[in-house]
């Protein structure tokens, strides 16, 4: 299995920190938010990692990141000309992943938990997909919303009027080889995008799509400053939690 990490679009809601810079190279507490979701590859077991990211900040990806060695990875990098959405975006995965599994990490999610089990788990599976929620309570309309039973997946909602449960789509995701066959068949979305959340539902649909709650803490940071400080406290807080033991 490989990982993709997706680290385009303009980040508009984080002007004008991003003006120019990419957001997933601003610092969260004392690394760039990127390390994050590298680290979290490497604690999985995966060894080779595509990253995704728009034109203009592709050189400074590899000038901060180069061969992945310091991560104990193999980097490889694609660009996403266009902002056309996630699946959009992971569609440019197809040639990398060869036929084989993905975890696709969206760049500014920041996490505890250790999904090598999962990944090992998900290996021996001969398809399906699996989707981390997060419990989300009130924030749960800005985000994709998951009904699920006994882990089982029985629908996804796009940041719906009325949520259906508490449980928010976290952008974390396994797919088995057939999410690129998927893509092609997609419709852009009211806001012209490939919706991964239209992606997932593929996977609904057959009942191959499973549910699982991450533990510890998640921050989607890259969504508005309040979130972006929060990663920032998080993080700090674990270091100092770390560095006392
Ligand atoms: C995207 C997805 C949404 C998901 C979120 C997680 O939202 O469309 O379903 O909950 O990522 O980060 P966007 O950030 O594109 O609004």
């Amino acid at each position: 299995m490989k990982g993709v990490i997706l680290a385009g679009g303009n980040a508009t809601r984080l002007r004008p920190l991003t003006w120019v810079t990419n957001k997933h190279l601003l610092p969260i507490y004392n690394k760039p938010m990127i390390f994050y979701p590298l680290e979290a590859m490497a604690r999985s077991g995966i060894k080779d990692v595509l990253i995704i990211t728009g034109p203009s900040h592709s050189g400074a990806f590899i000038n901060l990141l180069k061969s992945g060695k310091d991560f104990g990875l193999r980097l490889s990098y694609e660009i996403q000309e266009e902002s056309g959405g996630i699946a959009q975006a992971i569609n440019l995965a197809y040639d990398f992943a060869d036929n084989g599994k993905i975890l696709v990490i969206l760049g500014d999610n920041i996490f505890t938990q250790s999904l090598k089990k999962d990944v090992e788990e998900f290996n021996k599976k001969e398809r399906g997909a699996v989707v981390y929620g997060k419990n989300m309570a009130t924030q749960s309309k800005q985000y994709g919303v998951i009904e699920s039973k006994n882990g089982k997946v029985i629908s996804i909602e796009e940041k719906p009027e009325n949520p259906k449960s508490e449980i928010g789509q976290t952008g974390i995701y396994m797919y088995d080889r057939r999410v690129f066959d998927f893509i092609k068949n997609q419709k852009p979305s009211k806001r012209g995008e490939l919706e991964v959340t239209d992606l997932n539902n593929n996977y609904v649909k057959e009942g191959t799509m499973i549910c699982r709650i991450l533990s510890g803490w998640w921050v989607d940071a890259g969504t508005s400053f309040d979130e972006l400080l929060k990663a920032n406290i998080l993080v700090a807080k674990e270091i100092k939690k770390e560095s006392k033991k």
